[in-house]
């Protein structure tokens, strides 16, 4: 809940925009107070009684306007919210932030702030990928501003890739993170995720097809929560997300000892795809070509870190959910998994190659649990991590 905290809601020029009504809405329903700010290009895509009328305040829109600085200077403005939110931001503003520029309403009020700032940029694929964006963002982690998406999606412009602004429920639960007042606030959860390597030698593994994607979504979607998150990640295709601890492992080994070393957790999610097996006998050395034949490559059984948590007789997680990774009986196999590892949820997926879920965008589960299977219709990874993430939430709460 956001009852009593106030928003300075900055809206800049992008189609995006008219997806800030709705944020306007979400957070006036969940008790915040919204003052809105308007650019002069954001007017072209929204229009300042529309905001205003759903925000039930004036808007601001001019840094020259007298009757404003009369009644409330643009310093005050900028320093009497308890959190000053950007959305959508523009690739142009996000310039202006990185390099201290204030020449309108908007970039004064930024860089006359002390307030935290939250920002959900919107802009073409190619924009967000440009040189000067990357060293933009880079500058702002740096200078402490939090971001929110964007998201990888179709865009107006037709491309494909990430750049969409953050929805609009997303970007409330950033806010919550930001005021310190998610659903999961004060609470650790730790996440596995990605592949694990296991070493032949030293210049080659055994590996697997693995992303990281499912894991990556999930950590994010927890610390959007309000969660301390501890990341322990193989080798993953996919960034890990910002505002986590991330703890980078190689082997199924190393894995279950930075788990260990992560506890205590309230909750602790296993969504990395660990090898089953490891070669028994790694070499030291690469391994040569010879005349005596091919090296033949014996294997041992890796621990089962989900089990090993699971089955703890002291320190274990309030909640423990492991992944279900199935290419037929999906819910027979991962029912009789979650009883053979005694872990509490299991979150069960098909991935026949058919299914195109392996290192896709999408995933279609069932979430078994003691009480029984759920099929939850096929949605994106990132859906899936919210909603999983908010399912945590609920249990942590009444547990
Ligand atoms: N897991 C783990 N440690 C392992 C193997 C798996 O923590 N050594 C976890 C995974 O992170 C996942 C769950 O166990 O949460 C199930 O993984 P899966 O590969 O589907 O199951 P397996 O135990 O490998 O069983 P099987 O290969 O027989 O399907």
């Amino acid at each position: 809940m956001l009852s009593g905290k106030r928003i300075l809601l900055i809206i800049t020029g992008g189609i995006a925009a008219y997806k800030s009504l709705d944020l306007i809405r979400r957070l006036r329903e969940r008790g915040a107070t919204v003052t809105p700010v308007l650019t002069r290009a954001a007017e072209q895509f929204v229009t300042p009684l529309s905001v205003s009328a759903l925000a039930g305040e004036k808007v601001y829109r001019d840094l020259f306007d007298l009757t404003n600085e009369a009644e409330m200077g643009h310093i005050q403005l900028s320093r009497s919210a308890d959190l000053i939110v950007v959305a959508p931001s523009t690739a142009d503003l996000m310039g202006k932030m990185a390099g201290g520029l204030a020449d309108d309403l908007a970039s004064t009020l930024l860089m006359a702030t002390d307030t935290p700032v939250l920002i959900a940029p919107a802009m073409n694929v190619r924009m967000w990928q440009h040189p000067a964006t990357r060293r933009n963002i880079a500058q702002l982690r740096s200078d402490g501003i939090a971001f929110v998406g964007p998201n990888d999606g179709d865009m107006a412009c037709g491309e494909y890739g990430p750049g969409r602004m953050a929805e609009p429920l997303e970007i409330v639960a950033a806010v919550e993170t930001a005021l310190g007042s998610g659903p999961l606030a004060g609470r650790h959860v730790l996440v596995t995720s990605g592949p694990t390597h296991e070493p032949i030698d030293p210049v080659r593994y055994i590996a697997n097809r693995s992303s990281g994607a499912q894991g990556t979504a999930l950590a994010r979607a927890l610390a959007s929560l309000g969660a301390e998150v501890t990341f322990v990640t193989g080798p993953a295709d996919v960034p890990p997300p910002d505002g986590v601890h991330v703890v980078p492992v190689q082997s199924a080994r190393d894995m279950l000892e930075a788990v260990l070393t992560a506890l205590p957790a309230e909750a602790a999610v296993f969504a990395a795809a660990v090898a089953d097996w490891r070669v028994a006998t790694a070499s030291d050395r690469k391994l040569k070509k010879s005349k005596d034949g091919l090296p033949v490559l014996e294997f041992a059984e890796n621990p089962d870190i989900l089990a090993t948590v699971s089955q703890l007789t002291e320190g274990r997680p309030a909640l423990v959910v492991g992944f279900a990774a199935e290419t037929n009986d999906v819910v027979e196999n991962a029912t009789a998994k979650r009883k053979r590892k005694q872990c509490d949820w299991i979150v069960a997926n098909d991935v026949s190659p058919a299914t195109g879920i392996m290192g896709g965008s999408e995933n279609a589960v069932t979430l078994i649990s003691a009480g029984g299977a759920e099929e939850w219709p096929r949605m994106s990874k990132d859906d899936v991590a919210q909603r999983l993430a908010q399912r945590i939430a609920d249990a942590l709460a009444e547990a």
